[in-house]
């Protein structure tokens, strides 16, 4: 249905849903949408494993896990239960002068799973948050030292996030955010030093601009939002050696990545490499609060460490280690622990290989690529996004391309049987495109 839903005062009713929708529709403006000629969204009833159900009756088998944070499915009673749990005793508190057990137990776990010498824990309540801080971390350490660097290198192709430091980080060309192109960009955007030449120009940046420079931010593995691009592990150890080299702090953005997506817990572990920041979201919770982390090396917390007022970090939000977000994570941690969700991962992995393989020769698809529980069909362009994303639906599957990109990003929970009929869909679909 297109557009009728999303008109200001003549809301349309569907089949199913109640007065919710129709009534409060009108009201609500949605994220990257162009709300006049968008198709009206579909109206959710309930989730259950790794289905939508929509307030028709319809069920869809779910592709995206909600940008890929319900990493054990949806509704899972681990998760639930201790959510009952934490909302009975407390579910928020202030944590400006204040601690509580959810938080404190979190950020020692967390320490515990991430490499060592990442050992400080700066709770917020989104990913774009936690690079904020990870940004204005990077410019204090320098600062609380005497000295003013305050650029970091992001990269072509990066995604960091909505807030406005965060789409500063982004590539300023080729994103989702090209439209804020008149914001003030203080970063130096190159490409990822990939291979020999790239690596140069990197090194050469470097070595002109490091004065200037508080770091290096990257998406390690997969730039994610960016367009679903893959690199390999020895691109992060060039940053590390090169951040050595120049003295930069190496922050990685591991809010897509974090929580086993690409095959291990984190992206620094398969490339052994140990960054000065971290920042962690959406699979924190496991899909159910928002909640974010950004973790500090002991190098970076001693530089704020000082009897100085004015040295300590000047953030506090107001939700920060939300004690039922925190709850969520330590209850999606035990899951991690007791479940084989890594080697899940890898029967994942395997079956998006085979499933999606047919669409390699299609003719509009570029390339399809697979890393950890991600599967991409690249395609030479999408002509009309919203028409493709409601073929995925009539398939009775939640799919939505983005870009040039299908994608799926399931929980790790899901069955062979569920995943099959995503990538059946996804070859299905993607073959219905007419060439040229
Ligand atoms: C790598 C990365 N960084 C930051 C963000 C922003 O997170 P949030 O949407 O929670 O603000 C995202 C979201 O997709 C992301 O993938």
């Amino acid at each position: 249905m297109q557009n009728a839903a999303m008109t200001q005062d003549a809301p349309t009713t569907r089949k199913g849903p109640a007065d919710w929708y129709a009534g409060g529709l009108p009201h609500i403006w949605l994220p990257y949408a162009q709300m006049k000629t968008m198709t009206a969204p579909l109206p959710v009833a309930r989730t259950d494993g790794c289905r939508i159900i929509l307030a028709d009756g319809r069920e869809l088998i779910d592709g995206i896990a909600s940008w890929w944070t319900a990493c054990h499915g949806y509704n899972h009673p681990h998760i639930r239960e201790a959510l009952v749990r934490q909302a009975e005793v407390m579910p928020h508190v202030m944590f400006g002068g204040l601690v509580h057990e959810p938080a404190l137990h979190l950020a020692r776990r967390l320490v515990a799973l991430l490499p060592g010498g990442l050992e400080r824990v700066f709770f917020s309540e989104s990913g774009s948050v936690a690079v904020e801080i990870a940004l204005k971390m990077a410019v204090q350490f320098w600062r609380n030292q005497g000295r003013e660097r305050t650029r970091l290198v992001t990269f072509r192709g990066a995604y960091h996030g909505d807030t406005a430091g965060a789409v500063a980080l982004g590539d300023p060309q080729d994103s989702m955010h090209g439209g804020f192109k008149g914001l003030p960009t203080v970063h130096i955007c190159v490409d990822l030093p990939t291979d020999e030449p790239t690596t140069e120009a990197l090194r050469d940046t470097l070595e002109r601009h490091a004065e200037t420079l508080a770091g290096i931010i990257v998406e390690p593995l997969v730039q994610g939002a960016g367009g679903m691009r893959f690199h390999d592990a020895v691109v992060l150890r060039r940053l590390r050696e090169l951040a050595d080299r120049y003295d930069l702090l190496l922050i990685f953005d591991e809010i897509f990545t974090g929580f086993g997506r690409t095959g291990t817990m984190f992206g620094c572990e398969a490339a052994g490499v140990v960054p000065d920041i971290v920042t962690l979201s959406k699979a924190l919770t496991g899909g159910t609060l928002p909640l974010a982390a950004t973790v500090a090396s002991r190098r970076v917390f001693e530089a704020f460490w000082s009897d100085d007022p004015r040295h300590a970090l000047t953030h506090g939000p107001t939700y920060m280690a939300n004690a039922l977000a925190c709850a969520a994570a330590n209850a999606s941690l035990d899951l991690f622990a007791r479940e084989p969700r890594l080697k899940q991962v890898r029967a994942i992995s395997a079956q998006l290989a085979r499933g999606l393989a047919p669409c390699r020769g299609l003719p509009r698809v570029k390339e399809v690529r697979v890393k950890g529980a991600i599967g991409v069909v690249e395609l030479d362009r999408i002509d009309d996004l919203d028409a493709l994303r409601g073929r995925f639906i009539d398939e009775g599957v939640f799919v939505r391309p983005f870009g040039s990109v299908v994608y799926l990003t399931p929980a790790f929970t899901i069955g062979e049987e569920e995943l099959g009929a995503l990538t059946a869909a996804v070859v299905k679909v993607v073959g219905g495109l007419s060439g040229g």
